[in-house]
């Protein structure tokens, strides 16, 4: 009982780790960060508040969210040879592995600030990994569309800069709109952590081993491109632009899904922790909603998305086993409309993650208790046995 709530022995048993961070009612769908509301937060604050907020554990002052931001923003350039890094890759390389590959290789370039043990190097890995992965992902699309790269204009915010960096040329002056980067800026305040998901666990499992930040950061955005986590964004917009091509049938589509057809899963619903509605994606679908108009655009996978989760939420296979829309089944339809296409979704939600994923490993690895992660397994093999020579197999 640790005075704020109560842990049911049961769930102590069960729990990956004790943590102070992000707190979740699957049953109830809530979600907090440092005990303020996801919805609270996306409706009164932004990433950079919401990042100091997460990694240091309260609302900074002023003076203080001044300082981190002028921090941070003299962190966004790549080193020299960092950015050729990217010549390496084939034009048609992923931007995840991309991204993960040059965030381990911060690691060659920062061989002075890789102790986990010393918070000065931790803090100083902390900023220039947040300021960085925004530069680093603007690059991996530019190699991928076969642009120049930008590079970043520091008299900008960190949203703003990314945002320019991916669509800017050096050939014309491009003006980032305001509303992408207000809504750009609220998906990243709700993707910023989320308790010990998928690819949190692995950043603290890899960072237990007192690997360093970066190693760990790169292990996390290996486990988010998987479909089942953070790659479902891309997933769910290839499942609609499917449902369109097949001129809009949901429910021929619902019904495979109910077939259990190999592979076809109603991708962007249900989730290990909420049996109720995602609360991030009530906030992303008045979002969709908001930033498509704005931008006039009229998305048909919008309204089969609608449709779609319509026919799921009345369906009594869906609702017996609590298949609710989580967060990645609208992300991707304002992605689309803000220009980024589906192999940038999962980089996008990497870079939401981020702060969270800091957080998180700064916590584990200030954990006076830590040990290395260690799982044990349940032995289910053979038991002993005498080996046999092979030509009598
Ligand atoms: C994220 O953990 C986090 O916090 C993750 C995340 C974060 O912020 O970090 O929230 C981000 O990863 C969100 C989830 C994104 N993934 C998807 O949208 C992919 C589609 N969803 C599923 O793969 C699935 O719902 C999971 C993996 C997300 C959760 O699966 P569970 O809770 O382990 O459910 P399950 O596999 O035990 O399934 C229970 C039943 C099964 O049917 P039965 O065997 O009982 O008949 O529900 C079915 C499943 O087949 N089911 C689905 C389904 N998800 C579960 N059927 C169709 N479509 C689905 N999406």
């Amino acid at each position: 009982d640790t005075g704020l709530v109560t842990l049911d022995p049961g769930f102590v048993n069960t729990a990956a780790c004790s943590s102070a961070i992000t707190y979740i009612d699957g049953d109830a769908g809530i979600l907090r960060y440092r005990g303020y509301s996801i919805e609270q937060l996306a409706e009164r604050s932004n990433f950079l508040e919401v990042s100091y907020l997460l990694i240091y554990g309260e609302l900074p002052t002023k003076t203080e969210l001044d300082e981190f931001t002028e921090k941070v923003q003299r962190h966004t350039l790549l080193h020299e040879d960092l950015k050729r890094f990217f010549d390496g890759f084939p034009r048609d390389a992923h931007p995840m592995p991309v991204l993960s590959s040059a965030v381990s290789a911060l690691s060659t370039f920062y061989q002075d600030s890789l102790n986990p043990l010393d918070p000065e190097q931790v803090e100083i890995s902390t900023i220039r990994l947040l300021a960085k992965l925004p530069t680093i992902a603007a690059y991996a699309y530019k190699k991928s569309v076969g642009q120049p790269f930008l590079y970043p204009d520091n008299s900008h915010g960190l949203v703003e800069n990314f945002l320019r960096m991916t669509f800017g040329l050096p050939a014309e002056p491009y003006d980032v709109d305001p509303a992408l980067v207000k809504a750009l800026d609220l998906l990243f305040v709700l993707h910023a952590d989320h308790e010990q998901n998928c690819s949190t666990s692995t950043v603290r499992l890899v960072g237990s081993s007192e690997a360093n930040l970066f190693a760990s950061i790169s292990a996390g955005i290996n486990a988010l491109f998987g479909p089942l986590h953070g790659g479902a964004n891309q997933a769910v917009l290839e499942m609609l632009e499917g449902i369109h091509k097949d001129g809009g049938d949901v429910d021929t589509f619902v019904n495979r899904v109910k077939n259990k057809e190999a592979g076809v899963k109603l991708m962007g619903f249900g989730h290990r922790v909420y049996k109720n509605y995602d609360p991030r994606a009530a906030i992303v679908k008045r979002t969709a909603d908001e930033v498509l108009g704005k931008l006039g655009v009229n998305d048909p996978l919008l309204d089969i998305a609608m449709k779609l989760e319509e026919r799921a939420l009345s369906d009594d296979y869906f609702v017996q086993r609590k298949l609710y829309p989580n967060v990645d089944f609208y992300t991707g339809l304002i992605y689309k409309a803000m220009g980024f296409p589906t192999r940038m979704f999962t980089v996008l939600f990497a870079l939401g993650r981020l702060p969270g994923w800091i957080a998180q490993w700064r916590e584990m690895i200030n954990d006076p208790v830590r040990k290395i992660g260690r799982p044990r397994q349940l032995y289910t093999g053979y038991t002993e046995r005498e080996f046999v020579a092979i030509d009598e197999r």
